[in-house]
């Protein structure tokens, strides 16, 4: 028996990065898996391979999140875990001196009312079933400052943060876990192109990380796995870190 046999997750932005390794990792422990993504081309075609369902979804546009979910249940019968995690970082987000506000809105709008709308309509669906878990990714920016700023980005994981916080306490008594997940640096494409353009940026980030490398986007997944599943039974309204020791550091090792 999988962790999760018989479980129907939703995740968004399943089609690269942490949600991609996360499908896998859920799909191998039994859930049905709905790869919720823009990117219909890849999306498709790994949904397929994890014998998953596709679902095309903008996640910062109402309509469209509130069908994902119709989707899921018309295909599944049902929804019992939602990995809100489709999030955008682009290079016209940075200093707060250089960046303007449509690129601004556009990341509050993909990564923070996203997390809104996921959660909106998707915890009527958990509190049919009884209960569920949802895990929001936000990130280590959320809890620490970095001199190497997207303040946007940093901005809308804040919110993410205390979202997930404050649903986690309001929805405890039946039974619907919401954590926040917070991972450090992982190598992901999102991770990758960002560095590539500026390569000094990643050193910088680099020394701040006790361990000394980036994440694998298949040890976030695992951590998700945790929470997704009764082994987190005690666990909620959480800030869940999974950083590699940044927080805790205040001199890394050399
Ligand atoms: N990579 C890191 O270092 C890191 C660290 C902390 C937090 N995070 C967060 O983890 C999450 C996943 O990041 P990743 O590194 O796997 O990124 P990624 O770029 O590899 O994957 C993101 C996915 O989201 C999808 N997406 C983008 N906009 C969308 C939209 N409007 N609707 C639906 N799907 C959309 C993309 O198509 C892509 O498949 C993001 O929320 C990111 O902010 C990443």
């Amino acid at each position: 028996m999988g962790r999760l046999e018989n479980k129907v997750a939703v995740i968004t932005g399943a089609a690269s990065g942490i949600g991609r390794a996360t499908a896998l990792r859920f799909a191998s422990e039994g859930a049905k898996v709905v790869v919720a993504d823009v990117a219909h081309d890849a999306g498709n075609a790994f949904a397929t391979e994890i014998g998953g369902t596709y679902v095309h979804v903008d996640v910062a546009n109402e309509q469209s999140v509130e069908s994902l979910y119709a989707t899921t249940v018309d295909v599944y019968g049902g929804i019992d875990i939602l990995f809100n995690n489709a999030g955008i970082s682009p290079a016209d987000d940075d200093s707060i001196l250089t960046t303007g506000l449509d690129a601004w809105r556009r990341v509050q709008e993909v990564n923070l009312t996203s997390v809104y709308l996921c959660c909106r309509y998707g915890i009527p669906h958990l509190q049919r079933r009884g209960g569920g878990s949802i895990i929001n990714t936000a990130s280590f920016v959320a809890v620490m400052g970095s001199a190497t700023s997207q303040v946007s980005y940093t901005a809308s994981k804040g919110g993410v943060l205390s979202m997930s916080r404050e649903l986690g306490v309001q929805f405890a008594r039946e039974g619907i876990r919401v954590n926040a997940l917070c991972p450090g640096p992982v190598n992901t494409p999102l991770l990758q192109e960002l560095f590539a353009k500026d390569p000094e940026r990643a050193a910088r980030r680099l020394v701040h990380v006790p361990m000394g490398r980036f994440a694998e986007p298949e040890e976030i997944a695992s951590a998700v796995l945790f929470l997704a599943s009764d082994d987190s039974s005690f666990i909620t309204a959480s800030t869940f870190l999974v950083d590699g020791g940044i927080n805790g550091a205040y001199v890394t090792p050399l």
